[in-house]
């Protein structure tokens, strides 16, 4: 039998096609409170879309510990055999919601593992560096990458004006404009936590460590006409592709490795290990294996599961933790800021955000709050009722050393701390021929587009500082003439 409509407050519906009206054509009346209703709720479907990495798409699935790393950390879900129901969700970085999948762009990795101890969220790309090094930064980098307010357009001077007066950036724009840049999928791209972070084994042993998702399916790319193809025929390319192999038992699936560092190496490793624009090289520290994740399940409601989920670099359980990198600091502020503000202040109570253990604090109260405290429970800490208690710091662990004034700047004491070093190194030594020559031939058609000649010669000097030949390859390839000094004064500012 087919269930009947309601309102929402559940009475039965009369029509669902014609408006409560004075006569059959008539006007209609406010008294059709289910008309009210329908329209009011249809003005606010929408929350806001992330500021960045609107566009996305996710799936459930299940993480395995299938090696033994607890001496490195003493996190319940990373025990051997433990299995640990996760969500992700892939994302592209500048787009709008309903952006083309296959823009080029680094492409979100964010996993949420529903541990015993709590959600534990890792928020990663699938690129192991970034942009930039300071979260300072950040509004800036994503103002130049999105859209000029004048023109309501992307905007290429904006872009290299960034850019190259950011050098630190040379070595993720050395990827992104890379085969890389393009993935054929996200089942077929490697993530990455990035950030360095912290373990913390059973005896309080502390291990800086780096996360790496290698895809079982293997990495695949496209090339730049079949990305542009795909962006007008088919802009949710990658959200069907996710979508049709998990319904298909295709079920796609990534190991979870680890670089690991000695907690004292970082005082004199070569460069900055906490340097987001660098890589640990393998060589120094070894890929070691944790687990299987593999995805499992499709989403049933894009809305209430993936719109609405909500995954923060500040949701660590024992056994992990932040690191001095300044980028990870920034953003244990920014995510939950940006939850209580896009989907509301208890988003944590939303199914899908909701760890899988026992959720005990002294908050309370505020929009759309459903779950609640037994009412014996008192409302205040400290108490002699017998509410809930911290555990002492020792048990979640999590420190270093720190010390220094007060100040705005960044020194180091390491040796290799260039921005251009490994960004000439991944040209150099990572890609082939064939793929230097695309390379060229993306850069050749991202800094032509440059309308301004100062910043056009600004980016053939960065690329040049990457690597000279590169750079007289760019040079040449941009013969055409600069614009007038006049012309250009009116682009920018
Ligand atoms: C999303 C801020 C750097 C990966 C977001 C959101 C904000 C943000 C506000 C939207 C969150 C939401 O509305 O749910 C920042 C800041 C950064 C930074 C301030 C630098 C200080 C990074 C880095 C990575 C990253 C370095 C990767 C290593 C992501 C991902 C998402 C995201 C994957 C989408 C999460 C999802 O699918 O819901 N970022 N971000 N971000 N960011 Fe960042």
């Amino acid at each position: 039998m087919t269930a009947i409509s309601t309102t929402q407050s559940g009475a039965p519906v009369t029509s669902d096609a014609h408006s409560k009206a004075v006569g059959a054509d008539g006007a209609i009346i406010l008294t059709d409170h289910y008309l009210v209703e329908k329209l009011a709720q249809f003005n606010r479907e929408r929350v806001p879309e992330r500021v960045v990495h609107a566009k996305g798409g996710g799936a459930f699935g299940t993480f395995k510990a299938t090696e033994d790393v607890s001496k490195y950390t003493k996190a319940a879900f990373l025990q051997p055999g433990v299995e640990t129901e996760m969500l992700i969700r892939f994302s592209s970085v500048a787009g709008e919601n309903g952006s083309p999948d296959t823009w080029r762009d680094p492409r979100g990795f964010a996993v949420k593992f529903y541990t015993s101890e709590g959600n534990y969220d890792l928020v990663g790309n699938n690129t192991p560096v970034f942009f930039i090094r300071d979260g300072i930064k950040f509004p800036d980098f994503i103002h130049s990458q999105k859209r000029l307010p004048g023109t309501h357009l992307r905007d290429a001077d904006m872009q290299w004006d960034f850019w190259t007066l950011s050098p630190e950036s040379a070595h993720q724009v050395t990827w992104l404009m890379g085969d890389r840049g393009l993935p054929a999928s996200w089942r077929e791209m490697q993530g990455y936590g990035s950030h360095t972070y912290q373990w913390i084994n059973a005896e309080g042993e502390r291990f800086w460590v780096k996360y790496h998702f290698h895809s079982n399916q293997g990495v695949k790319n496209i090339t730049g006409e079949e990305a542009e193809a795909l962006a007008g025929s088919d802009a949710d390319f990658y959200i069907r592709d996710l979508h049709e192999n998990i319904e298909a038992g295709n079920l796609p699936s990534w190991d979870l490795h680890v670089q690991v560092m000695p907690y004292e190496d970082a005082k004199t490793y070569r460069f900055n290990p906490f340097d987001l624009t660098k890589v640990w090289p393998h060589a120094d520290y070894p890929l070691i294996k944790v687990g299987t994740m593999e995805l499992n399940r499709n989403p049933e409601n894009y809305f209430a599961q993936i719109e609405q989920a909500t995954f923060a670099p500040s949701n660590f359980v024992p056994g992990i933790a932040a690191s001095p990198d300044k980028m990870l600091q920034a953003r244990i502020f920014s995510y939950a800021d940006a939850h209580r503000y896009r989907v509301g202040t208890n988003h944590a109570q939303i199914p899908v955000n909701q760890p899988k253990n026992q959720v005990n604090n002294y908050s309370q109260d505020g929009a759309g709050r459903f779950l609640f405290n037994a009412p014996s429970v008192p409302v205040y800490a400290p108490n002699t009722f017998g509410g809930p208690a911290a555990v002492e710091p020792a048990a979640v662990g999590g420190g270093w050393e720190n010390d220094g004034e007060l100040t705005h700047a960044a020194h180091s004491l390491h040796a290799e701390d260039g921005d251009f070093v490994q960004a000439g190194a991944l040209y150099r030594e990572v890609y082939n021929d064939a793929e230097k020559a695309r390379f060229l031939d993306t850069i050749t058609g991202a800094v032509g587009g440059v309308k301004r000649s100062d910043i056009k010669e600004r980016a053939i000097q960065y690329w040049t500082n990457v690597d000279a030949e590169l750079g007289a390859k760019l040079r040449a390839n941009l013969g055409a003439a600069p614009l007038s000094d006049a012309e250009a004064a009116n682009k920018i500012g």
